[in-house]
């Protein structure tokens, strides 16, 4: 795991309504470790809660973080709480940056789309890409007209002389935004870079498949978890068998499994609890599970699965603990 640092809060500014830019600096040293677009810090609020924030600050300027966070109406603590208990001053500990959206590094045209605070990943990513003048497309669909961040994207499109940038305004999806269209005027294969909600990101994604992209082509962060709705038995027992010991947990399907992990005594650390940051991921070697992840593919859920959403599915699970 990684080590934490404490960092204070230095500045908060308002980018739209309901979205703060917050910028964090280092308490014990002078720079934070490097970090490459794309990456994100996990921030340990004082309630005990851990949630993820895509680092949007310049990537050569180690002297501070800044993180870009969406007030969510149903937040549970996360977001909600930056927005009415943080103010600057205040002290965080959050984790090194981690990387899970890795921009390629081919010198070839990148299709960058974002959906409302999927921007923040996306908008380092636009930095880099103006710095290495390289060839890239932003589409970027949002609901307000007061669009958030809209200074620096145009601050590194007027950098980058083969940028281009399209917003789509609205209280929709997708705004106009044509996926068929836009990517009929690409090379198939084109790298795309995809962050949003995660219908935004199916969206996407399926009309790539469709047009014969392959699936390594197609990069995406997802900021929220559409999970599908499972028909779960609440009333028959079913178990977990730790392969090290031995030891059997019986759990009803609809339980979660990190959970019951946890309350037996084996360690398992969540953040996101929704399946998009893999921090609770677990191999199994035998039984069934309904996967509700966005991180892992068809390959890794034959050995792995993310035991804070995903359910029981077999009678019996052997988890590799
Ligand atoms: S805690 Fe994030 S995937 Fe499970």
């Amino acid at each position: 795991m990684n080590n934490l640092i404490d960092v204070r809060i230095k500045q908060m500014r308002y980018e739209s309504d309901n979205i703060l830019s917050i910028q964090l600096v280092p308490i014990h040293t002078k720079l934070l470790p490097h970090f490459n677009s794309g990456a994100h810090i996990d921030f340990h609020f004082p309630h005990g809660k851990v949630r993820q924030y895509s680092l949007i600050s310049p990537l050569q300027d180690r002297r501070y973080y800044e993180i870009g966070v969406l007030k969510e109406p149903q937040s549970l603590g996360g977001s909600r709480y930056i927005h009415e208990q943080l103010r600057v001053g205040d002290l965080i500990k959050i984790s090194e940056p981690r990387n899970l959206f890795e921009l390629d590094d081919t010198d070839q045209k990148v299709l960058l789309i974002a959906g409302g605070i999927g921007i923040t990943p996306i908008l380092s990513m636009w930095s880099s890409l103006a710095i290495d003048q390289r060839k890239c497309d932003l589409h970027y669909c949002i609901r307000q007209p007061n669009i958030p961040f809209i200074d620096r994207i145009d601050e590194f499109h007027i950098m980058n002389r083969n940028s281009h940038y399209v917003t789509y305004i609205g209280n929709q999806q997708t705004n106009g935004f044509d996926i068929a269209a836009v990517l009929q005027q690409e090379k198939v294969n084109t790298h795309i870079y995809v962050c949003g909600s995660g219908h935004f990101i199916q969206y996407v994604e399926a009309q790539a498949l469709a047009m014969q992209w392959t699936k390594e082509f197609i990069h995406k962060e997802c900021f929220k978890n559409p999970m599908t709705e499972l028909l779960l038995a609440s009333d028959q027992e079913h178990s977990l068998e730790i392969a090290s010991t031995g030891q059997k947990i019986s759990l009803l399907q609809t339980d979660n499994i990190a959970e019951v992990l946890n309350k037996a005594g084996y360690v398992v650390p969540m953040s996101c609890e929704q399946g998009i940051c893999g921090t609770c991921t677990l191999r199994y070697t035998g039984g069934e599970l309904h996967h509700q992840d966005m991180i892992l593919n068809e390959t890794d859920h034959l050995t792995m699965f993310t035991p804070c959403c995903s359910k029981i599915k077999s009678q019996h699970l052997i988890i590799d603990l």
